[in-house]
C-alpha cells in the first residue's frame, strides 16, 4: 500500500481550512486539522482534528508531532474589512504568535514544506489609491506600506519565511490571497468578508426594498470562488516556487457591481443606500496574475456569477432554514 501523505491543517475548523481538508482527503492524504473551534457549518473530514489555541507553542508541537510532512498554515484571527480595521492590536499580536510559532515547532519536528496564507493586504496602500487601479505584481509589495495591523503581520510572516527557508531544511511557501468566498463561510457576526454579507443583506431583504451598502460602493476588488483557491493551494505546494505568489481572478469589480450581481441572482431589484461613514478598506485592489499562469500553468476559472449563485444558495438556504426570512423575502421566489 502506498504511504499516504501525513499534512496538518491549521484553521482547518475555518472556511478555507475546511475545505482544503476535504480535498486533502479526496485525494487519499492522512490529516490532521488544527484550530481553535471545529467547522460550524459541516463536520470535518479530516483523520484527526484537534482543538488548540496556536498562539503558545506547545500546541505547535503537538499540532505537528507525528511524523506530519507537510503544513497548510490557515490559522488567523481575521474578518472583513470592520474587523480588520477595528482590531490591529489583536489581530497583529495573535496571528505573529500563530505564525512564529507554528514555524518553529515545523522546524524542529522535521516537517518538509510548509505553506503560509498570505494576503493582497501586503500590498501597498499607495497603490491602490484608484478605484481603476493598476493589478498588483508580487513585486509591488515592496517598498512596504500593506494594512495596518493585519498586512503588516502578514508582511512580517512572509519575512520569516524567507529567513526560514534560507537558514533551514524547511521548504516555505507564501500564497497572497485575493478575496476568497463560496458556501460554508462565515455569513454574519462581524467577521464576514464582502460577499458573504452582501448575500445576507440580499437574502433577508424583500423585493423593492432598500439594502444598506459600505462606503460609495464605487471600491474595486476581485473575488475567487473556494474551488479555485484550493486548486491553487494544491498546485503551488506541489510546485518548486517558493512565492510570494498571487491567488485570485483578475476581474475587477465593484462592490455596487457585486450588489447587483448578487440581487440578480436573488431575483430582487433593490435601492443602494450607501453608508460612507463605514470603512471600505482601499480604493481598488486588483490581481495581477502573469506570475501565477507563468509558474503553475493555470489560474482561477470559476466565474463570479457561478460561484456566487452557489454561495447565494447556501447562505439563503442557511437564513431560511433558521427561519430568518421574512415572507417579504421570500415572496420572489414563490412569484417565480
Ligand atoms: N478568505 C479570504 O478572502 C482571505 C484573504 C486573504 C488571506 N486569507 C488568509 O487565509 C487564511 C484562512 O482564511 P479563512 O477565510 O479560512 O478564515 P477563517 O476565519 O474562516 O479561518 C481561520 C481559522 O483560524 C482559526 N484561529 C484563529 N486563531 C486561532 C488560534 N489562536 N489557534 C488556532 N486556530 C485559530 C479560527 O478559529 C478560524 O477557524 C487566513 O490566514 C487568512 O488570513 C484569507
Amino acid at each position: 500500500m502506498n504511504h499516504a501523505t501525513r499534512v496538518l491543517v491549521t484553521g482547518a475548523g475555518g472556511f478555507i481550512g475546511h475545505h482544503l481538508v476535504k480535498r486533502l482527503r479526496a485525494d487519499g492524504c492522512w490529516v490532521r486539522g488544527a484550530d481553535l473551534k471545529l467547522p460550524e457549518y459541516e463536520t470535518t473530514d479530516a483523520n484527526e482534528f484537534e482543538l488548540l489555541d496556536l498562539r503558545k507553542f506547545d500546541n505547535c508541537l503537538l499540532a505537528t508531532r507525528g511524523g506530519i510532512e507537510i503544513v497548510y498554515t490557515l490559522a488567523a484571527d481575521m474578518g472583513g474589512i470592520g474587523f480588520i480595521t477595528a482590531n490591529h492590536a489583536d489581530i497583529a499580536r495573535n496571528n505573529i504568535l500563530i505564525n512564529v510559532h507554528m514555524l518553529e515547532a515545523s522546524r524542529l519536528q522535521n516537517v518538509s514544506r510548509l505553506l503560509f496564507s498570505s494576503s493582497a493586504c501586503i500590498y501597498p496602500q499607495s497603490k491602490q489609491e484608484d478605484a481603476d487601479v493598476t493589478p498588483l505584481r508580487e513585486e509591488d509589495a515592496f517598498p512596504a506600506d500593506p494594512e495596518p495591523g493585519y498586512g503588516w503581520e502578514k508582511l512580517y510572516t512572509e519575512m520569516l519565511c524567507r529567513y526560514f527557508r534560507q537558514d533551514y531544511p524547511l521548504d516555505t511557501k507564501i500564497v497572497r490571497f485575493h478575496n476568497v468566498y463560496g458556501p460554508l463561510g462565515t455569513y454574519e457576526g462581524g467577521r464576514e468578508k464582502a460577499p458573504a454579507a452582501i448575500s445576507r443583506k440580499v437574502a433577508l431583504t424583500g423585493d423593492g426594498e432598500t439594502i444598506e451598502v459600505w462606503g460609495d460602493g464605487e471600491q474595486t476588488r476581485s473575488f475567487m470562488y473556494i474551488d479555485d483557491c484550493v486548486e491553487g493551494l494544491l498546485r503551488l505546494m506541489a510546485s518548486d516556487f517558493p512565492g510570494p505568489l498571487n491567488l485570485g481572478t483578475d476581474r475587477l469589480i465593484s462592490i455596487n457591481g457585486l450588489v447587483d450581481l448578487i440581487s440578480d441572482i436573488a431575483g430582487k431589484h433593490l435601492v443602494k443606500k450607501h453608508d460612507t461613514s463605514k470603512p471600505q478598506g482601499v480604493r481598488g485592489r486588483n490581481s495581477d496574475n502573469r506570475l501565477l499562469r507563468h509558474v503553475l500553468g493555470w489560474e482561477p476559472a470559476i466565474s463570479l456569477e457561478q460561484g456566487l449563485a452557489v454561495t447565494y444558495a447556501w447562505i439563503e438556504h442557511e437564513l431560511e432554514t433558521a427561519g430568518r426570512l421574512s415572507k417579504k423575502a421570500l415572496a420572489v421566489r414563490s412569484n417565480a
